[in-house]
């Protein structure tokens, strides 16, 4: 049995996990620094990297202590390498690179993006390549091909906002507080989504993309005129925003070929009504829709150490002088 380290540290989440090739979680910890960053409503990220640093040294020797193992036993060590708030990411790979070089154990620098889109196989042992992917958080929003480790087409990204970003800003209009998505959902039950007419932005153009920032400054015109009731403009929104996502995503789908399957990842997969639309999209196309459990949704380490299990399974690893990097489209 093999056995990954992973660390997480690009975004305002300090996390470890140690994962098997088995697909079994050992043990993981998520320290979130939502607190932190709620009185300025977004993540700064000076306090994330201050945070990032102080913490993780401690929580992966209580990761280690929670499996009852040590570095020894651990075969390599995968960290996020980027993209992400710079800050962050550098100290989560300098100390993944700490620990490599004091175990002599492997080194593996990992894409954020490719640990949210290779998590549902960690989750689905019977998931095989290719899958279409959305990816849907607070800094992503893409339609993937997953073709193979390393191997991914993108379909679509954001011109403008991430479908979280919408939905935290859109919150913010609303008065819900930070991060304001999971309230935004809550209070969308309570509304009626045909109440406020709001735009899809990019809806039926041949363009493949998302853009959000309209249909944000249009909740923010809504709640303005004073014509409409919090409830209902946060059900039209959320309205708004899936049929967005299934355009784009049918459009996705006539371009993929054959996959085996219709995959969600990102925070926002944490959405009912969002994977509810989704789950009708698959079943349209004949496809399984697969989303993984929440807590691999969101940013977490055992993603990074499975992508990391899946290169180390291939042989793969990197030197003790590979880059953090902000930017790293996959
Ligand atoms: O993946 P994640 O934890 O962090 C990154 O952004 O990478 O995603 C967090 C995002 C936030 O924007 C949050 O508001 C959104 O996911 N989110 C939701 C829900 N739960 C989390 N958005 C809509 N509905 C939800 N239930
Ligand atoms: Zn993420």
């Amino acid at each position: 049995m093999r056995i990954v380290l992973g660390i997480e540290s690009s975004c305002d989440e300090t996390a470890a996990a140690l994962v098997t090739d088995e697909r079994v979680i050992l043990a993981q910890r998520i320290a979130s620094q939502d607190e932190a960053h709620r009185p300025y409503g977004g993540v700064v990220p000076e306090i994330a990297a201050r945070a990032h640093a102080e913490r993780l040294t401690p929580l992966i020797e209580a990761t280690l202590g929670d499996a009852g193992m040590t570095l020894d036993q651990v075969d390599a060590i995968a960290a996020t390498a980027g993209p992400g708030l710079i800050g962050g990411v550098m100290v989560g790979l300098v100390t993944a690179k700490a620990l490599a070089m004091a175990s002599d154990k492997p080194l593996i620098a990992v894409n954020h993006l490719e640990g949210h889109a290779l998590s549902p196989r960690l989750a689905d042992a019977a998931l095989e390549y290719p899958y279409l992917l959305l990816l849907v958080s607070g800094g992503h929003c893409q339609i993937l091909l997953v073709e193979g480790v390393g191997s991914f087409r993108r379909f679509a990204t954001t011109i403008d906002d991430a479908l979280g970003e919408a939905f935290d800003k859109s919150a913010k209009v609303l008065g819900l507080g930070y991060p304001g998505g999971p309230a935004l959902e809550q209070l969308a039950l309570q509304g009626d989504a045909k109440k406020v007419p709001l735009p899809r932005p990019l809806k039926g153009s041949a363009e493949p993309h998302f853009s959000f920032a309209g249909l944000k400054s249009a909740v923010l015109r809504a709640k303005q005129s004073g014509e409409y009731s919090d409830a209902d403009i946060a059900a039209s929104f959320q309205q708004a925003a899936i049929d967005c996502l299934v355009d784009r995503l049918r459009g996705a789908l006539a371009k993929a070929g054959k996959v085996n399957a219709l995959v969600v990842a990102g925070g926002v997969a944490a959405n009912k009504a969002i994977r509810g639309a989704l789950e009708e999209l698959a079943a349209g196309h004949d496809l399984p829709f697969i989303a993984p459990p929440l807590g691999l949704c969101t940013d977490n380490a055992a993603m990074i150490a499975w992508a990391g299990m899946e290169r180390l399974e291939r042989g793969q690893s990197d030197p003790l002088d590979v880059a953090a990097r902000p930017r790293w489209p996959l």
